[in-house]
């Protein structure tokens, strides 16, 4: 079974990692990338995403620049203590010689694929999801064509990274991510929830740094940065051995191993402004209440627990299997 995925991208240290195991994972068939605002500017996403797409030896993936401010909200600053401020932990990566963006817009890219592959189309959203509202308002029909829309964001029991109840690509556009909970469309996320136990280890990151070539090799130059924050400050602070977060790859990972996660479902919103801004809350039992903001939608799915052991091994597996074909 392969699945064709488009990844919708704010690279970012974590979305190398997923970028990456999308390329190295042989039922993966990554047909394109969208850039958004998000860890860095939309600019430099684009660019980090052509760069890793040639250091990674896949530069024949279209890479197509989108949305550099949310739909309504002022942009909030980068997160350049968490990413560096290259967005790739100050790596100074090689810049693609190779190939540059293609001329659609990140918005317009995924509705002509997705029109093109005809519902096999699997969108797998890992920064926030301007582009992903601005393709639904581009074409309404576009949830009906998706096979699915896997989304890294949220979180529901789990305490927010940027405030108590919301996480970054939530909270960096609010209005984008309530859009797209309501759109209809085949929605999973895989939210802090399960990420916040994705933990990948120093070890870990050595064994790629090792034995997965060029790829690997990024991975742990572009994690050193990622790694001192986690392991200090961040949701890996107190483990054993300096570690950080893998959100991103454990979105793209659900799409060929959804039974490693347990799942609720239900109609969901996400608050679009105030101190509640970009929190995800989801009527999992499906109770009738007073106020009426939860119905008339469809329901998501949203991952609450992960085999985090097998999860990161199959992430490994993939990456360092990878690099020897
Ligand atoms: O909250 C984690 C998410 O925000 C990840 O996608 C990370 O790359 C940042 O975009
Ligand atoms: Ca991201």
């Amino acid at each position: 079974m392969t699945f064709p995925i488009i990844i919708d991208t704010d690279p970012g240290v974590d979305d190398a990692m997923a970028i990456a195991f999308a390329i190295a994972h042989p039922e993966i068939e990554l047909a394109g990338i969208t850039t958004v605002f998000g860890n860095v500017s939309a600019d430099q996403a684009t660019a980090n995403a052509l760069a890793l797409l040639e250091t990674f030896g896949a530069e024949q993936v279209p890479v197509a620049k989108g949305a550099a401010v949310p739909l309504i909200q002022t942009p909030f600053p980068h997160p350049d203590f968490v990413h560096g401020k290259d967005g790739l932990g100050n790596i100074d990566i090689k810049p693609a010689a190779k190939h540059a963006a293609v001329s659609e817009s990140a918005a317009q890219f995924i509705v002509d694929k997705a029109n093109e592959l005809k519902g096999e189309l699997t969108l797998v959203a890992i920064g926030p999801l301007t582009n992903v509202a601005l393709a639904l308002r581009l074409d309404p029909e576009l949830p009906s064509k998706l096979k699915q829309l896997v989304i890294m964001g949220g979180a529901v029991d789990e305490p927010g990274n940027v405030s108590p109840l919301a996480e970054a690509n939530f909270l960096s556009d609010p209005h984008s991510a309530d859009i797209v909970m309501g759109s209809g469309a085949k929605v999973v996320v895989v939210g802090l929830d399960v990420t916040h136990r994705v933990i990948l280890t120093d070890t870990s990151l050595r064994q790629l740094r090792d034995s997965a070539g060029d790829t690997g090799k990024l991975i742990w130059d572009a994690s050193r940065f990622y790694v001192n924050y986690y392991s200090n400050v961040g949701a890996a602070s107190g483990l054993e051995e300096p570690g950080c977060c893998m959100h991103d790859a454990a979105a793209v990972a659900y799409v060929v191993a959804p039974d490693l996660f347990d799942v609720i479902c239900g109609p969901a919103r996400v608050i679009p402004e105030g101190i509640g801004a970009g929190q995800l809350t989801i009527n999992r039992k499906g109770y009738t209440y007073l106020l009426k903001h939860w119905e008339n939608r469809s329901p998501v799915t949203v991952c609450m627990e992960v085999k985090d052991k097998e999860l990161v091994d199959l992430f490994l597996q993939a990456i360092c299997d990878g690099s020897l074909r």
